[in-house]
């Protein structure tokens, strides 16, 4: 077994809704089964320049209507709910792609005057990234993750529907300019994503210092192209990288970070460096799970493939106070399910793709 053994199916410390007592109204934010959710994934907004096989269909999707969409002051006083009354200690933004939002330095810098200060960080596809590198770390980001599968060219073009690489690397470089770190890549093994691909990516991230992590493909694609045979690819992938560098496993537990790590040694002439892979279908991290989404349309999401949300947007323009928005995200948390499900025989797959919920 070259990964670590599979978690029992996620069904942890498990209490029925019904014997967890009433929900608390004040301290962390729990769900019934005493998880504790800490780490904000806001999606700014669901457009994206890219069109990824995995994630969006090749014409796009129905965007938002911008009159949904949070503005920029509802979501500085969604973060500030969440930091101080909460108990939210990060802040992740995402898309479609963040970069898109005009507002993204400005909800960065709104998120780094709340007190505690949160961890702030981004994911991004990097396009543009170049030009605002320097003004996001100015805004107050931390760290920053980049989606790259491939560094070949015309298999990037194939990948993501679009001829952009170079912007992409272009990104990347500014990113460390800016002095941002750590500056992680993700690659999300689509089936065509080949093990020569995540070698070159991993030579070409140990030379620049970045680190890598390869994610599972989740049935979160628009086109609904996913099947179960993306754990078997991710053996295949680790094998092929097995054969060209010696990994040697991290022993740190992992705690909520869903990521398996393996320290690498590429030889004499590339430096070591870091090797994750976040197997969120085959080796679920539910029983672990600390995050709470809100989507550009504010939105709250108890998970990626929760069949339902609950509208803070609605609550906000009603003229609610923060006690009640409070207490609205509190019962939505309140309710996450034990685990995603997707090896279930009667998973369904969520309505809205990956590009509007947020990575
Ligand atoms: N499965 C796993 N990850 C995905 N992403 C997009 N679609 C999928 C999918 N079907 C990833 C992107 C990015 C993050 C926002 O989500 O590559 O890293
Ligand atoms: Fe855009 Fe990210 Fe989806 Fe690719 S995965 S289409 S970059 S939102």
């Amino acid at each position: 077994m070259t990964l670590r053994q599979a978690s029992p199916p996620a069904a942890p410390r498990g209490v029925d809704a019904a014997d967890a007592g009433p929900m608390p109204t004040r301290g962390p934010l729990v769900d019934t089964f005493g998880r504790v959710h800490t780490d904000l994934r806001i999606s700014l907004t669901d457009r994206c320049n890219l069109r990824c096989t995995y994630c969006m269909p090749a014409e796009g999707l129905d965007w938002i209507p911008s009159p949904h969409l949070l503005t920029e002051a509802e979501l500085i006083r969604l973060m500030g709910i969440g930091v101080t009354r909460l108990g939210i200690t990060d802040i992740r933004f995402t898309g479609g792609e963040p970069l898109l939002a005009r507002h993204l330095e400005a909800a960065v810098a709104g998120a780094a005057m709340l007190r505690p200060r949160p961890e702030i960080a981004l994911t991004t596809n990097g396009l543009g990234l170049a030009r605002r590198a320097g003004a996001l770390v100015a805004a107050g980001l931390n760290r920053i993750n980049v989606s790259l599968d491939t560094v070949d060219r015309a298999h990037f073009a194939e990948i993501t529907r679009r001829d952009r690489l170079p912007e992409v690397l272009a990104g990347l470089d500014a990113a460390a300019q800016a002095g941002i770190a750590p500056i992680k890549v993700n690659a999300v093994l689509d089936p065509k994503v080949s093990g020569e691909d995540i070698v070159n990516l991993l030579h070409f991230c140990l030379r620049h210092g970045f680190q890598l992590r390869v994610i599972e493909m989740m049935p979160l694609d628009a086109d609904h192209r996913w099947n179960p045979d993306a754990g078997r690819h991710v053996e295949q992938i680790l094998a092929a990288v097995r054969e060209r560098f010696t990994l040697r496993h991290d022993p740190r537990p992992r705690g909520s970070a869903p990521a398996e790590l393996w320290q690498v040694d590429a030889g004499p002439d590339t430096p070591a460096g870091e090797f994750g892979i976040i197997a969120s279908v085959s080796r679920s991290f539910c029983e672990s799970c600390d995050r709470t989404r809100l989507t550009a349309d504010g939105q709250i999401r108890n998970c990626l493939f929760a069949a339902g949300e609950s509208d803070l947007r609605g609550l906000l323009r009603s003229g609610a106070d923060d006690e009640a928005v409070e207490q609205a995200w509190r019962a939505a948390m309140w309710t996450k399910k034990a685990g995603h499900g997707i090896n279930d025989p009667n998973f369904i797959q969520p309505v809205r793709p990956m590009s509007a919920i947020g990575g």
